[in-house]
């Protein structure tokens, strides 16, 4: 039963991310590199990880982490000005897709409840409390999240997803230091999780020692 609506789950999430590539490419721009599709599935393997390591429920962490984005996904059902709606509140979007979806393989209602509450609570970089988020699974979304915004495979996942976006000319340093470094230096501050702050710090101590390097290539001294 578990793993059935784990793989309905996986199944309902890839074809929504593969409208959200369908309506990308109807726009005129680049799915070569699908940020969405690969940002899940990175928060998906980092959740499993991170549940292992903290005891969590392995299918909400699993389940949640496959739907957390889902509200960014474009829903071809829906009005464009209703996709503007979800896109600005994603994490209530999404959660209410999870309980539909959910409710409909009807499972349990607890169940529904803490993802709906993990996939709620993911939003944003930073958190107002200190201490770690409760339950215990939205604390792993939260990390897996985050996590997966930290390091060069981030770095990349971001230049792409960028790309894509109108935004001001800016440097390559520039962005390698606001949007790379300091926003990654944050994200570390915001974590719940010791094995995900463990990670976090390994990608950190990497991302600075090389960005030292590409700092030198750059600037045409090495
Ligand atoms: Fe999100
Ligand atoms: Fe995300």
């Amino acid at each position: 039963m578990q793993q059935e609506l784990y793989q309905e789950s996986k199944r309902y999430a890839l074809k929504r991310l593969q409208e959200e590539a369908d309506y990308i490419k109807s726009r005129g721009l680049s799915t070569v590199f699908h940020y969405r599709k690969e940002h899940t599935l990175t928060v998906v393997g980092l959740a499993r990880k991170i549940a292992e390591k903290t005891g969590a429920d392995m299918l909400t962490c699993e389940v949640g982490a496959w739907f957390h984005d889902l509200g960014k996904c474009y829903d071809s059902r829906l009005s464009p000005e209703d996709n503007r709606k979800r896109q600005k509140n994603h994490g209530l979007y999404g959660a209410e897709e999870a309980r539909e979806f959910l409710s409909q393989k009807k499972a349990d209602p607890d169940f529904i409840e803490e993802v709906y509450i993990a996939i709620k609570e993911h939003v944003g970089l930073t958190r107002k409390e200190n201490k770690p988020m409760t339950p215990l699974s939205a604390a792993v979304i939260w990390d897996a999240d985050k996590l997966s915004k930290i390091g060069w495979s981030a770095w990349l996942h971001f230049l792409a997803y960028t790309c894509n976006r109108e935004r001001e000319e800016q440097s390559l340093l520039e962005l390698l230091h606001r949007d790379g470094l300091e926003t990654m230096e944050m994200i570390f501050r915001n974590l719940n999780t010791e094995i995900a702050k463990k990670m976090a710090e390994k990608r950190l101590e990497n991302y600075q020692k090389n960005l030292l390097h590409m700092e030198g290539v750059l600037r045409g001294e090495i």
